[in-house]
């Protein structure tokens, strides 16, 4: 029954009828019997109501090849007549036109899509109808070495590593049937073929992936679905973005409210996790077609799915036109990033060799074809094998090929053949119907795909005019239906629309935009979900100042829907399409308050995508068109920009801006953001290494937010970690983690927790410590905060490495030096790196850190901000310790010296310890012994007031190797057994206890 190549079956009701695809005709509750054959001539036609279908067709469709004559249509024409009461004179449903063949005349309710057509758990699922969208007509020609290229990396992905190929080539040239033949081939051997694709007009979100999934949520078993759900964690978040799913699986988890970043990290990871336990069964066909018109989030979640680490028995492949990439578009930065990745092969396609093209004649013109004419034609369309298949029906269609034919071949050229696709196409075009070549102007202006109602709605024909101006279009293979979808056609390919539209003039495209814009509103009027993309893009074409308020408000509409789909590019976009129209409104008060607020919508957008230099340029302008009335929009929005400031690292503009706030939100008396613009002043004052200044300007915020939350809670656990008071660190870090839990604010989570945890590891409260980091680097991956779960990973480094677990300390530095860079942020990048120079410094691996050395200090010096201070000082002791391990006393001195001294003017007791630590060590090398026991003492002492049982022990150890005596053995002894036993698992304690520090002090 796949007359319609779809897959897709339908269910058809006219009259007191009801057609179903399984269950057979109906009347009430009464099956009527009918043939077989009769039943699909009538689906057949029920499901192209109004339409003339050509006997020729029906034969086709029905009879699917077997040479049948026109009796066995007519008998079953005839026997559908009787079932049906009906009369070929005055029809009521099927009505016969001579010569041209039969149209369904009755009304036919909404067609509802049968249900999901559920494969067995565990059997192959059918591939996406839109495998082959269009139409397919010829056979498939040539491509074998292609094939053979893609039959390779097949392998590799069926064998669980993921694979992308990229097909690029000029329009035309083949990429869409290359990537649909390979994957109706793959299907058959029971592989899941999922297709989607990008429309040059990029209304809906992630498109591709939407139509590939939702397909997949429609047929994929219900069992099957919800294990595969189970198994990635619910895919609550997929709930917005895949309408399939939400029906089959209605009860699908809520998803928990978090920022906007975590959210669409946490989208991209649950697809890339549904399509990995998805490909388990059978391995996968993803084909994303025309990324040349994919916008960046879809880019980015491609990106994401090829990059995840798991193994996945997936296959993606993209096609692309390359001579439509303009340097900035978002697909040229992501084949960047892809060069040089042994998962992604790129094929470039030419046209197709002569014997090919022979081949397409033959299917085209057939007998008509002679022996010269594949070599002029590959000649004349460089063997593209759209243009070679227009070419020949131009020249079928004109009678030029008997032309052709007997002209010389050096004059051959000179026949005027079409020089361009575009050309072939408009000639082509040029000889239909004046109606129908209107008809698909008009088609042009809605899209690729297009129902008959929106056309019918513009009321250019009356409705049989407009029908037979369709079929005229059919006719000529310019349009096609599209499978599984009564009343709706596509253009069979992307060129012939796009000649189309382009033939337009400006005024005449404009006015036909707004016409399509009005139909469409018509039609969808009252609905509850008004296609807000499509409207918008109409009445924004249209750009004219009637239509303004529209477009504004549906590109804002469209905007918001687009970030509550964490498509925030595509929000940004909408809502600079919304500032555009705003031009053709005149200038006033409700001009500029739209626009503060489209800015400070696209300034969220930007936000959530931690592009802080954007989101700072839209405040900014937000702000030039604010109402100066507007004291506390004012005050909101230049509080947001102290954020945005703050995360870019940008803290002297902090410092100026934050008493701005400060001073707005005391005028107009909101105590939560007067707390929150002194909270972000004393991050400067931290930045600029006053820290007990800073701890005090966090507890008068604290003190002025009253209940309210600010960033003071979670950051004053730093400054007091920093200054060793963590008695208080620890219990300041409890209260802000008991606020983060009902907070659902990841930022304010991950700094909390990771700032806890820095408290107790310095407490020697290990165990705690140890839970502490794992919740905030589980609840950063979960919620995809990537740059604070680098910083938390950072700080989990620290706390193995102040107990000597070396090997634990390198892993996770590593994994945060990793992940800063994909998150791009700098700070733990660096951070990470002076634990591991630290580290090899202690491993006594010289070469290594001198390596590392360079690059760091390198980063430190290009990253400003923030705490430099903090950096200077502790690269200071790295470079005490290196020159101390390479025996250049001096140098180690003279370091240490300065670690000190910075360590003491900032108050940063754990470094001036460790920087005694290291000068008594220099001053025995060089024989000071004296000298370097005070120094030790010194240390000791310093470790002693910091309450860090790790710390006192390396300052013991150093004392005891020069001078050893009984107490500060015991002491040394008694912290060993402590720690020991604080330690969170029996790995770290066995690294501890084999640690040279340890080893030594038991010994001693
Ligand atoms: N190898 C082939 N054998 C037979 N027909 C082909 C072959 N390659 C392409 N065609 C036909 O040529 C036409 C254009 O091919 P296709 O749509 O795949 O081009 P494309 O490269 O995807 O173009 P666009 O960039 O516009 O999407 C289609 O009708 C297709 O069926
Ligand atoms: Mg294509």
């Amino acid at each position: 029954m796949s007359w319609d190549n779809s897959g897709v079956f339908v269910e058809v009701r006219f009259g007191p009828y009801c057609l179903h695809p399984t269950e057979g005709l109906r009347r009430g509750s009464g099956e009527l019997h009918v043939t077989p054959k009769s039943l699909s001539v009538l689906h057949f036609l029920a499901s192209r109501p109004g339409r003339v279908i050509a006997k020729d067709a029906l034969i086709a469709a029905v009879w699917q090849g077997v040479a049948v004559s026109d009796s066995a249509l007519t008998s079953c024409i005839k026997e559908l007549r009787r079932t049906l009461e009906d009369d070929a004179k005055c029809p009521r449903f099927i009505e016969t036109l001579n010569r041209r063949g039969y149209r369904f005349i009755a009304a036919v309710s909404p067609v509802t899509a049968a249900p999901a057509e559920e494969a067995p758990s565990g059997t192959p699922l059918p591939s996406s109808p839109l495998l082959g969208r269009g139409g397919v007509s010829t056979a498939f020609l040539g491509r074998e070495r292609e094939l053979a290229r893609m039959r390779e990396v097949w392998t590799r992905a069926a064998g669980g590593r993921r694979q992308l190929i990229l097909l690029a080539g000029e329009p035309g040239i083949g990429k869409t049937r290359l990537a649909s033949e390979f994957a109706s081939v793959r299907a058959e051997s029971a592989a899941t073929v999922l297709v989607g694709r990008c429309d040059e007009e990029a209304l809906v979100s992630y498109q591709p992936f939407v139509e590939a999934l939702n397909w997949y949520a429609r047929v994929c078993p219900e069992s099957d679905l919800r294990a595969q759900l189970a198994a990635i964690g619910g895919g609550g978040e997929l709930g917005s973005l895949l309408p399939e799913l939400l029906r089959r699986v209605p009860d699908l988890p809520a998803q928990p409210a978090m920022n906007p970043e975590g959210q669409r990290y946490r989208l991209f990871e649950t697809v890339a996790e549904l399509l990995a336990v998805a490909s388990a069964t059978h391995p996968m066909i993803l084909v994303c077609d025309d990324l040349h018109w994919a916008d960046k989030p879809t880019l980015l979640m491609l990106r994401h799915i090829m990059r995840a680490s798991d193994a996945a028995s997936l296959c993606i492949i993209g096609t692309y036109r390359e001579n439509e990439l303009a340097r900035t578009h978002p697909l040229v930065e992501l084949l960047a990033d892809f060069r040089s990745e042994p998962s992604v092969t790129r094929l470039a396609l030419q046209g197709l060799e002569e014997v090919h093209v022979q081949g397409l004649i033959d299917a085209v013109v057939g007998s008509d074809g002679w022996a010269q004419l594949a070599r002029v034609v590959t000649h004349s369309t460089n063997g593209n094998p759209f243009f070679v298949v227009e070419m020949l029906r131009h020249l079928a269609e004109t009678g030029a090929l008997a032309e052709l034919r007997h002209a010389p071949s050096g004059g051959k050229a000179a026949l005027g053949l079409p020089e361009g696709v575009k050309e072939v196409i408009g000639r082509r075009l040029s000889r239909l119907s004046e109606a129908s070549n209107r008809t698909l102007s008009l088609a042009a202006v809605i899209g690729r795909e297009f129902g008959i109602e929106v056309l019918e709605a513009l009321g250019d024909l009356p409705e049989g005019r407009l029908l037979d101006a369709i079929d005229e279009a059919v006719q000529a293979q310019l349009i096609a239906e599209l499978p599984g979808r009564v009343d709706s056609f596509t253009f069979v390919h992307a060129l012939i629309r796009e000649t189309l539209h382009g033939e337009l003039t400006t005024t005449r495209r404009v006015r036909l935009h707004r016409r399509v814009g009005e139909a469409i509103e018509r039609l969808t009027h009252g609905r509850p979900d008004p296609p807000l993309a499509d409207l918008a893009y109409h009445f924004v074409q249209a750009a004219s100042g009637d239509t303004a308020d529209k477009a504004i408000d549906y590109a804002t509409r469209a905007g918001d829907g687009a970030a509550d789909a964490l498509a925030h590019e595509e929000a940004a976009r909408f809502y600079d399409m919304a500032l555009q129209s705003l031009e053709f409104k005149p200038p006033g008060p409700e001009n500029e308050a739209l626009r503060c607020e489209l800015h400070a919508r696209r300034a969220d957008a930007f936000g959530a995508l931690a592009q802080w230099t954007l989101q700072k340029m839209e405040i900014e302008r937000a702000l030039q068109h604010l109402d100066p009335l507007k004291i506390e929009r004012r005050c909101e929005l230049v509080e947001k920009m102290v954020g945005a400031l703050f995360f870019s690292l940008d803290i002297r503009s902090v410092e100026r801006l934050a008493p701005e706030a400060l001073a707005l939100a005391e005028q107009v008396q909101r105590s939560d953001l007067a707390a929150n613009a002194i909270a972000w002043l004393a991050r400067a004052r931290s930045a600029s290494g006053d820290l007990r200044g800073s701890i005090e300007m966090d507890n008068a915020a604290i003190a002025r937010a009253g209940s309210a939350r600010t960033i003071a809670h979670a950051m004053q656990p730093l400054s007091l970690y920093l200054t060793a008071r963590t008695r208080d660190g620890i219990a300041q870090g409890f209260r802000a983690t008991k606020m983060a839990r009902s907070s659902h604010d990841a930022t304010f989570t991950m700094y909390s927790l990771s700032h806890l945890g820095l408290n107790l590891g310095s407490m020697g409260r290990y165990a705690e410590a140890a839970t502490v980091f794992d919740e905030a680097r589980q609840f950063g991956h979960k919620y995809g905060v990537l740059p604070l779960l680098a910083r938390a990973t950072s700080m989990a480094a620290g706390f193995h490495l102040n107990v000597f677990d070396f090997t634990g300390t390198e892993a996770l530095a590593l994994e945060a030096r990793e992940l800063a860079r994909s998150a791009d942020y700098a700070p733990t990048f660096v951070s990470a790196g002076i634990d591991l120079l630290l580290t090899f410094a202690r491993r006594h691996e010289l070469s290594t850190a001198e390596a590392l050395l360079a690059e760091t200090e390198a980063a430190v010096a290009t990253t400003p901000g923030w705490h430099e201070w903090l950096w200077r000082l502790r690269l200071c002791q790295v470079r005490a310790e290196l020159a101390l391990e390479r025996g250049a006393y001096d140098a180690a001195l003279a370091e240490a010296n300065e670690s000190i001294r910075q360590s003491q003017s900032k108050g940063r007791p754990k470094y001036e310890a460790l920087g005694l630590i290291t000068k008594a060590r220099a001053l025995h090398g060089i024989g000071r012994t004296h000298d370097a026991v005070a120094d030790a003492r010194d240390g000791v002492n310093v470790a002693r007031g910091t309450a860090d049982p790790a710390l006192l022990l390396l300052a013991l150890d150093a004392l005891l190797v020069l001078d050893g005596d009984d107490a500060s053995s015991a002491e040394a002894s008694a912290l060993d057994t402590e720690i020991s036993s604080a330690l969170p698992d029996e790995v770290i304690r066995r690294r501890f206890r084999e640690s040279e520090v340890v080893q030594r002090v038991r010994r001693l």
